[in-house]
């Protein structure tokens, strides 16, 4: 069982994410407990606040030791990962979104107004970035990781669906149709309707390749390729000199 508790002020933001789709039902099942926790009811300042002015001065307000550093000891157990989210993070990539799900007890930090007192900050096992832009609060970026890592947990969705992902194996996804096989004039490769593996193994391979190559050549600098994998790469590179 996967427990992840997010600590957040906004609770009733993760009410949908809660009711809706693959996540509703790994909650229904018991695979997954997901539960947001407000820092609010942590606080032992008598008005409930839970922020407080810029030490030094400048704009904004910030979160304060007291009720976040509270809410963390009284949620974590021994076994906890507990993560902040912050643009100043580790960036989220397949391989983090693996890493982290591998735990089964998960502590999402979001932050709000200017952040957090740097403090905080020993008391967290990790930091996670989203991407290099500024939210307004972490509870988007708990809510990405919540879902990434939800969906890789055994028994949330089939293991093979998630096997060919983009990222999985350092390339994108080759392209995927459903029915009608002709759409607006446009037609489904035949080779997806002849029902043999082989062919339709190589040429989602290929078209994989293809797709990273041109959409995310940076991928390939770092993905090592086997002996198909680079003869069909090389007939890509030749494939797209001819369409250009
Ligand atoms: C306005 S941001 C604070 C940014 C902070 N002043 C800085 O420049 O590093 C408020 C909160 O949103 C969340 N946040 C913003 N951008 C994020 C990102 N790219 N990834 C993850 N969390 C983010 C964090 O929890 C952060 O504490």
């Amino acid at each position: 069982m996967m427990n992840v508790k997010v600590l957040t002020l906004f609770p009733t933001f993760f009410d949908s994410f809660k009711e809706t789709s693959i996540i509703k039902r790994a909650l229904d099942k018991g695979s997954v407990h997901f539960e947001a926790i407000n820092f609010r009811d942590y606080t032992l300042d008598k008005h409930n606040n839970v922020d407080d002015t810029i030490c030094g001065g400048g704009a904004g307000m910030l979160l304060a030791c007291q009720p976040i550093v509270d809410a963390i000891k009284a949620n974590r157990t021994p076994d906890s990962k507990v993560v902040m989210l912050s643009p100043q993070g580790k960036k989220l990539d397949q391989k983090l979104v693996h890493e982290l799900a591998r735990n089964d007890d998960i502590i999402l930090l979001c932050g709000h107004y200017e952040g957090f007192d740097e403090r905080i900050r020993d008391y967290v096992d990790e930091e996670v970035s989203i991407g290099d832009f500024v939210l307004t609060g972490g509870e988007p970026a708990a809510l990405v990781v919540s879902d990434a890592i939800i969906r890789l947990r055994d028994g949330v969705i089939r293991s093979d669906s998630h096997e060919d992902d983009s990222f999985e194996n350092g390339l994108l996804e080759y392209p995927q149709y459903t029915r009608p096989v002709a759409f607006e004039g446009k037609m489904v490769p035949d080779v997806l309707m002849s029902g043999h593996h082989e062919n339709i193994r190589k040429w989602r391979l290929k078209e994989s390749l293809r797709k990273t190559y041109l959409r995310r050549p940076d991928l390939l600098e770092t993905r090592k390729l086997n002996e198909e994998e680079h003869k069909f790469l090389q007939e890509i590179i030749e494939e797209e000199k001819q369409s250009r």
